[in-house]
């Protein structure tokens, strides 16, 4: 009844049981005042954002989902047409620090380059053992693991990299369900916390319908030894922009759906150092609208969905990366959903290798 302590003084003389209610009728119906009860209650409170939802995959998936967490991309390591060539490895102190520190590794794997260019896309053993060993040590730190299938970019129909090489068109459907086949198979006794992703940021060739109908194929094949592991199927991009409703998830109960976001991307990803700052009301907007509209989506469809890449390049002023991914962080935790920023040792680093050490004050805006 503290509602109606501002309207004390208007009682006057009308004091009293009955002069009090005749008052509150009266305001009740001007609509001055809602009677109290549940409903006038929830009118109260503030209106948060809306949040993921998991109306649509199992108890375990959803669990998954909410325990994902804090997270950081091992990103410029596996990632590289080989280890190495883009001046990172993966080092035993990265997966220290970061396991002791996120709940979830993102592990960015170019597998389509360490494969025969045959229809059997037969997977270099030696390389295969050096993602085991890396899986592996996280998995051992508690950390949950996202594999994901990063940078074949015959798949996505773009320039190959330097050092990356090409396959015959025709096989590429067919390799890259055969290269999947392999590691479904070889990781099929890891712990639960070890989660595939299909392919990183599926666009060009794969317009939201053919890369929807192709997610449907992996998750058949992941499903052969794998019936309950939790998969990370991508938002199909057409051109920038992410396709959320287009995109028709495999019917299949332990999928979450993996959102990018990039915005302002001439802040965060600015060439020229210091050209551009963030975060202005309108940057902010763009931001939130990114982050409700994956809400959105998860609630209109039941999947729950991950934020696996957000992050500012090193060149943009560090106190706006900061104010950035501070915004980034909280918008995402405030909807139910677990990120993984982009990245941990290059170019987007929080714990950049050349000091071998946390950066200020991005560490502190993704983990305080
Ligand atoms: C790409 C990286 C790039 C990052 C930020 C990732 O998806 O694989 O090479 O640095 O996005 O643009």
């Amino acid at each position: 009844m503290w509602k109606f302590a501002w309207m004390k003084p208007a009682f006057g003389v009308a004091e009293g049981l009955f002069g009090a209610w005749a008052w509150l009728w009266m305001a009740v119906m001007v609509g001055v005042v809602a009677l109290p009860g549940p409903q006038a209650h929830a009118q109260t409170e503030p209106a948060g954002p809306q949040r993921i939802s998991c109306a649509a995959v199992s108890a375990a998936t959803c669990t998954v989902a909410k325990s994902l967490k804090r997270g950081v991309n091992f990103g410029g390591m596996l990632e590289a047409p080989k280890e190495g060539q883009w001046g990172a490895t993966v080092m035993p102190a990265y997966m220290d620090v970061a396991g002791a520190h996120f709940q979830t590794v993102r592990l960015p794997v170019r597998w389509s380059n360490h494969a025969a260019v045959t229809e059997d896309g037969l997977i270099d053993e030696v390389f295969a053992r050096r993602v085991d060993f890396i899986v592996d040590t996280l998995l051992s730190k508690g950390v949950y693991v996202i594999l994901d299938f990063h940078h074949h970019m015959q798949m996505v129909g773009s320039k190959l990299h330097a050092g990356e090489y090409a396959v015959e068109e025709r096989l590429l459907e067919k390799r890259f369900l055969n290269m999947w086949r392999q590691i479904e198979g070889r990781y099929r006794y890891r712990s639960p916390k070890l989660i595939f992703e299909i392919l990183n940021e599926p666009y060009g060739k794969q317009t939201p319908a053919r890369w929807s109908a192709l997610a449907a194929k992996v998750v058949s094949v992941i499903r052969v030894h794998n019936p309950q592991r939790t998969v990370i199927v991508g938002v199909p991009y057409v051109g920038m922009t992410a396709a959320y409703d287009e995109l028709v998830m495999p019917a299949d109960p332990n999928l979450i759906m993996g959102a990018h976001s990039y915005d302002p991307f001439d802040f965060t990803h600015q060439w020229v150092p210091n050209s551009v700052t963030c975060c202005s009301p309108d940057q902010q907007a763009q931001m939130v609208a990114n982050l409700d509209k994956m809400a959105a989506w998860s609630v209109r469809t039941g999947y729950p969905v991950h934020l696996g890449e957000f992050g500012a390049i090193e060149n943009a002023p560090l106190d706006a990366r900061a104010a950035y991914v501070r915004i980034m962080r909280d918008g995402a935790e405030a909807r139910g959903m677990g990120w993984a920023y982009w990245d941990f040792v290059t170019t987007f680093a929080v714990y950049p290798q050349a000091s071998n050490n946390w950066l200020e004050p991005i560490r502190a805006a993704l983990l305080d």
